[in-house]
């Protein structure tokens, strides 16, 4: 257990994600073993470990092998209470529980920051019988996927957000437990539509269904409209998701600068009961 030789990996038949075994990330980890996990984290976008048992603290100091915590911006919350406790509950029973229990349309964490967040880590404790799946799609793959012309023609654009958390806009219903809500509008910042992943280099279509806001770059601001909508399509198409039937004792981290994540509703008197801490990131290029 945790030697390199033990490390197993199971890519899924999806467009991104591994299963890593024989891992017991309670158990010390040598340092080399911990650089492969951050390798494979960035070749597979989604890398997950089954029947893991560990502490609070334990999991945030996992989640820190990935990047550093995220520092909050005055004024433009991201899920969590005002003071962005370094790990929060997911749940739609606890009653410090965030996002309640509905449907999560596809975004990226934090997208509407100047640093959007790198990543998360999320652990599940108590998991429903049916529902409740989260999908991660590959948006490396969605530029690739994009023809010649069209890639040509957003190559300079950038996109803004909406924060979900603030002013007009907010979403109460994914909120719950001490989510704070700014009272105003989070300000604006454009990151480049088609971003460079800062580890691998390569190149990622940056759209959010559920936050992208407005194209900057094209004049016509109709046509703007419905180019980002035709973007918004296309990064939600089946083939480039990835989803995740969570089981109790699941540790799972994302790169959320090449993903979008969505969440199906949890059915009505089934509980749902887990952590997730998240990683800072840089601005975007
Ligand atoms: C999230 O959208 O960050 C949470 C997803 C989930 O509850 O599975």
């Amino acid at each position: 257990m945790n030697r390199l030789q033990d490390l197993g990996i199971k890519p899924t038949q999806s467009a991104l994600g591994a299963e890593i075994t024989g891992i017991d990330l309670n158990q010390p980890m040598p340092g080399e073993l911990i650089h492969r996990l951050i390798k494979l984290w960035e070749k597979y976008h989604v890398i997950f470990f089954r029947g893991q048992s560990v502490s609070p603290e334990r999991h945030i100091q996992i989640s820190q092998w990935f990047g550093p915590r995220h520092a909050g911006y005055e004024n433009m919350p991201i899920l969590g209470d005002s003071t962005q406790p370094e790990m929060i509950t997911i749940s739609n029973v606890e009653s410090d529980g965030l996002l309640g229990g509905g449907y999560i349309e596809p975004h990226q964490d934090g997208v509407y920051l100047p640093t959007p967040l790198a990543g998360a880590m999320m652990r599940a404790v108590e998991v429903p019988e049916s529902g409740g799946d989260t999908s991660w799609s590959n948006l490396i793959l969605a530029y690739q996927e994009l023809p010649v012309m069209l890639k040509r023609k957003i190559r300079n654009l950038r996109v803004t957000a909406t924060n979900i958390y603030a002013g007009k806009t907010s979403r109460t219903d994914l909120g719950g437990g001490k989510q704070f809500f700014a009272p105003d509008e989070s300000p604006v910042y454009a990151h480049p539509l088609v971003r460079v992943h800062p580890a691998t280099g390569k190149r990622i279509l940056w759209v959010s269904p559920l936050n992208s806001e407005r194209l900057e770059g094209i004049r016509n601001q109709v046509e703007a409209n419905e180019l980002l909508d035709t973007l918004k399509k296309h990064v939600d198409q089946d083939h480039l998701y990835y989803r995740h039937r969570w089981e109790a004792g699941d540790i799972l981290i994302w790169d959320n600068r090449c993903c979008n994540h969505k969440r199906d509703a949890i059915p009505e008197g089934q509980r749902r009961v887990f952590y997730r801490t998240v990683i800072g990131g840089s601005r975007p290029f």
